[in-house]
């Protein structure tokens, strides 16, 4: 076996965007593009020699592929050892688990998290520090410049390895070792959460509905909730992992999980239903004919979270994306505890959990977490509320809506208008920018423009600033719309509006959230010319 240095020439596209590099397998496909990634990544981190790497993925097309090609790199560029998730698998989560757990250098995840894969599909790869969260963007920024002057990577001749077998094999001077893809990760939940009183309320007639979406949260949910907390056969529906994911699209929202919607809002209803993505990281929440909001779910984990065995002690602090509702922020506020809101995408939220400064921390994509790990948990988000379910007693609409009588309600919603011509997208957020000035203090109906700005973070840990990471128009009643350009698509340009409007009054509380939203969703068209300016009378999704 020997070490092949390969003469290659950069690609100009390798920017990693809001969660790693996403492209359509047939780019990761083309001779050296992978390869020129996965070099530019040994090159920015500079393994110490003998270091052990962490690769997984979420099962999608080109998954084998791609990991064949990341060890005998690895091999190359002097890791001593590799950790893989059995047959390529490893959940977003789990691999967090998996390199905290075990102290490596870090890790490699294949995923395009929610975006459907298939041979046309779409394909992703991120590298996770040794804290087991997503590279910062220092280090993804390091990655990007080294892919723009790359001339040569290295790679080890040899056969591919076998990993559907646990065990350990060689590749070179380097160890490979096939793990199982759900153990570590199982044994983390059951250290958090209290499994024999889940296992009493699954057993007890109380029943629940989890799609696994073809995804690779299916062989989890099926250990975790049928095998150890007894749910009912059949609790996990389509639970088998697929390359294409069965042809549909792995995202959890009222749109794309319709097979357990019309379940959950069907005759015989379970008391709880939950879907999670292609990667396992995100997650959505129903009651009886009831959705929870996953900015509304990180509040009442957030205010329920004492009640929880891995959580007793209380929570250091909250954070939540920018766009996210502030139903968060209330509980914070109400626990005295801090809030930070910090920028789109998982990897704001690393620095402020190995600071100590957050325990809980959400976006209203769907993702909700802890500092179990370092990437937002789907699975982990659905045992939270099963054990809040189980001490409390009480079904899912019910704590939602005491919890709104409490804090008062945040209506939500996004307004997603996808595969926009880049000119156009960028069009509308120029507009925005250079209305700042004429929209302050403006008056629209009941709502008044306090300000408006482009969303700028600075790190608190490390001071490292973040600039234009959305345009904020802000009311004077706390009410918000939202513009931003989506970071992880793969064709055109996606712009998300999200619209956000505070109510006190209970009596208000039941409106549907697109009609107490309507007038601000109007506004939102009216000052962005969003209509005009792409041609689009409706959003492609509204979640
Ligand atoms: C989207 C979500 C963001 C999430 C990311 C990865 O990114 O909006 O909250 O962290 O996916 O799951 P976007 O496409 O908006 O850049
Ligand atoms: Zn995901």
């Amino acid at each position: 076996m020997s070490i092949r240095t390969v003469t290659t020439q950069p690609f100009s596209d390798q920017k990693p965007g809001t969660s790693g590099l996403r492209k359509k397998v047939p780019t990761f496909q083309k001779q050296h593009y992978l390869e020129n990634f996965v070099q530019s990544i040994f090159d920015s981190i500079s393994p110490p020699s003998g270091a052990t790497l962490v690769v997984g993925g979420d099962g999608r097309f080109f998954n084998r592929e791609a990991i064949q090609t990341i060890l005998k790199m690895a091999a190359a560029n002097g890791f001593g050892q590799v950790l893989v998730g059995r047959g390529g698998i490893l959940s977003t989560p789990a691999a967090s688990c998996v390199i905290r757990k075990y102290k490596t250098y870090g890790g490699i995840i294949l995923s395009a998290s929610h975006n459907p894969g298939g041979p046309d599909g779409d394909f992703g790869i991120k590298y996770n520090g040794s804290n087991g969260g997503p590279a910062t963007e220092t280090v993804t920024e390091a990655i990007f410049a080294k892919s723009k002057v790359i001339t040569t990577y290295r790679i080890l001749e040899a056969a591919d390895v076998s990993l559907d077998q646990l065990g350990e094999t060689t590749l070179g001077n380097m160890k490979v070792k096939v793990i199982d893809s759900v153990s570590d990760y199982a044994e983390l939940m059951e250290s958090l959460f209290d499994f024999a009183a889940i296992r009493a309320l699954l057993t007890g007639g109380f029943k629940i509905k989890f799609d696994a979406m073809h995804a690779v949260n299916g062989p989890y949910a099926k250990e975790i909730l049928e095998g150890r907390l007894g749910a009912a056969a059949g609790s996990v529906m389509n639970a088998v992992p697929l390359e294409d994911f069965g042809g549909g699209h792995p995202d959890p929202n009222l749109t794309y999980a319709h097979d357990l919607v019309d379940i959950v809002y069907g005759k015989d209803a379970p008391d709880f239903g939950a879907a999670s993505d292609g990667d396992g990281d995100r997650n959505m929440i129903l009651g009886k004919r009831f959705f929870v909001t996953p900015s509304d779910s990180l509040a009442v984990i957030a205010a329920n979270a004492t009640l929880v065995r891995g959580y007793t002690k209380g929570i250091a602090g909250v954070a939540r994306s920018m766009p996210t509702s502030a139903a968060a922020d209330r509980v914070a506020k109400a626990l005295n505890i801090p809030c930070y809101e910090t920028p789109t995408g998982w990897k704001f939220f690393g620095n402020l959990m190995d600071a100590g400064k957050v325990t809980l921390c959400g976006e209203e994509s769907f993702g909700t977490g802890s500092d179990h790990v370092r990437e937002k948990d789907g699975l982990w988000a659905v045992l939270f509320w099963l054990n809040i379910l189980a001490v409390r007693k009480q079904s899912v609409e019910s704590i939602v809506r005491e919890h709104w009588a409490k804090y008062g309600r945040n209506f939500y919603s996004r307004y997603d208008y996808e595969g926009l011509p880049t000119e156009e997208a960028n069009g509308v957020m120029t507009h925005l920018r250079d209305s700042f000035a004429s929209l302050t203090d403006k008056q629209f109906g009941k709502y008044t423009v306090a300000t408006c700005d482009d969303f700028s973070y600075t790190d608190p840990v490390d001071a490292s600033v973040s600039k234009n990471q959305g345009i904020r128009i802000l009311f004077s009643d706390g009410s918000r719309i939202i513009f931003r350009l989506s970071g992880t698509g793969t064709e055109g340009a996606t712009l998300r509006v999200y619209l956000e409007a505070y109510e006190a009054d209970v009596a208000r509380h039941h409106l549907d959230a697109q009609d107490a939203l309507k007038d601000l969703i109007q506004i939102g068209l009216n000052i962005s010319e969003l209509i005009v300016r792409t041609g689009r009378q409706q959003p492609t999704v509204i979640t």
